[in-house]
């Protein structure tokens, strides 16, 4: 083993390379150690075979309180800035019989057949959207993260959980702030600080005025029965759930049209009808995962993995990045975007086992239907810079880009194309 693979691999918190650092964490191994932006030491999983059998191994666990001894002894600092991750109370951070409570709770409204009713109400918001972007001065850039790929699932979610217009703008400063594994300690804590009482917010107007959306159904949970749901885990699922439903999706819209743009004839092949938008979608999230690191898992025994023992209490770091690009399930040209692509849907990008995506359904319907729209009614769409000088976000667990500058080109309007 050399000098350098025996030092842990330190992820970049600025997320300038994301993909460049799952490959060198691959030449390590499918386990090896790493350290964490705030100097806190875990292991790293790339290896989809490996990423498959803990994410289904009863032995790990994602409640920090009840494995993680680092957490709990107070050997991780009060000052460390990704705290919040570990420090929510909800589904994704719980663990055995305390997740299943958690997510029976909303599972109920993300099966496929509620997603399936929700998906006029999409169409018509995606429609409204590229009207609205048809509207803007013709000739200049358009931003296209600012003016469409945000706008489709903060919408969307704001309706399905009942966010009125003054908080979501809030609300998105406060997630990308969330996301941002640069920021210092105080801007970490003062982000915390803004989304609690931006949270507390929102439960006092929905508190007062009841509607038929999930946060005012939760709430109803809660006050009608106090046992199913702590008010610490109400304020904590909510996070989560409009946390996960936002920024993963904006990054697979915005990544999916990157990729399809950079590659023309990827496009060609979904635009003639020879591959699906759903194609490019699978393809989009397996070779650019949204969520590049999941943190942090726990060793609840030790465990052996990849020929590495995982011992008692050690943080466990998922790299989904890594794993749509596993070379041993993809092949070595792993890293091209290919719709065609035998395995494209061979990928972990919404997770795997018990904790797999709640929203994974709504995600892919909200996806196919922004692609089909921007590509069909902006047929000349193409990107205002070289792919390579996209500006990646400042994070290594968000994977997405911090604008898309585009030329749209003209709108045609939806009766028109071969949609
Ligand atoms: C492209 C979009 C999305 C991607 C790539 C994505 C990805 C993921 C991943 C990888 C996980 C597992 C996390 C882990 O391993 O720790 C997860 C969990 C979750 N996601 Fe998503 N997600 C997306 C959209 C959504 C949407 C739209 C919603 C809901 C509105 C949502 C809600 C959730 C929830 C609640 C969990 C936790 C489930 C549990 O712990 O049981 N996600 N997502």
């Amino acid at each position: 083993m050399s000098v350098e693979q025996q030092c842990p691999f330190a992820f970049d918190p600025s997320g300038r390379d994301v993909q460049g650092e799952a490959a060198r964490l691959r030449e390590r191994g499918a386990v090896a150690r790493v350290v964490l932006p705030g100097g806190v030491g875990a292991w790293a999983v790339t290896g989809q075979r490996e990423i498959r059998a803990l994410l289904t191994d009863p032995r790990i666990s994602k409640d920090a309180y009840r494995h993680w001894p680092a957490w709990t002894d107070g050997d991780i600092a009060g000052s460390w800035p990704l705290a919040i991750w570990v420090s929510v109370q909800n589904m994704v951070t719980a663990y055995g019989e305390e997740h299943r409570r958690l997510r029976k709770l909303v599972a109920a409204a993300f099966t496929a057949r509620r997603v399936a009713l929700l998906r006029p109400r999409v169409a018509e918001i995606a429609q409204d959207l590229l009207v609205r972007l048809a509207g803007l001065p013709a000739g200049a850039p358009v931003d296209l993260r600012q003016e469409f790929t945000h706008l489709l699932p903060m919408r969307v979610l704001a309706e399905l959980f009942g966010i009125p217009g003054e908080l979501r703008v809030r609300l998105r400063r406060i997630i990308a702030g969330f996301f941002r594994t640069s920021a210092s300690v105080e801007e970490a804590r003062a982000n915390g600080a803004d989304l609690y009482l931006t949270m507390n917010e929102l439960l006092a107007l929905r508190r007062d005025m009841p509607g038929e959306d999930l946060t005012s159904a939760l709430i109803a949970v809660r006050d009608e029965d106090g046992s199913r749901l702590t008010e610490k885990e109400l304020v904590d699922n909510l996070i989560l759930l409009y946390t996960a439903g936002y920024e993963t999706t904006v990054n697979l819209l915005g990544n999916a049209v990157a990729l399809l743009l950079a590659n023309p004839d990827e496009l060609a092949l979904v635009r003639s009808g020879r591959a699906a938008w759903g194609d490019a979608v699978e393809e989009a999230l397996r070779v650019e995962a949204p969520g590049a690191n999941a943190i942090l898992r726990y060793a609840v025994e030790d465990v052996e993995v990849g020929g590495v023992v995982l011992a008692r209490g050690d943080a466990v770091v998922i790299s989904y990045a890594a794993a749509g690009r596993d070379p041993a399930v993809h092949g070595e040209n792993a890293g091209e975007f290919d719709v065609r692509r035998a395995a494209r849907r061979e990928h972990l990008s919404f997770g795997h086992g018990p904790h797999y995506c709640l929203g994974a359904s709504l995600a892919r319907m909200e996806a196919e239907i922004a692609l089909s729209g921007l590509f069909t009614q902006f047929p000349a769409l193409r990107l205002a810079v070289p792919p390579q000088s996209l500006r990646p976000l400042e994070s290594f667990i968000s994977n997405g880009h911090r604008e898309l500058p585009v030329e749209l080109g003209p709108f045609t309007g939806p009766d028109t194309g071969t949609r």
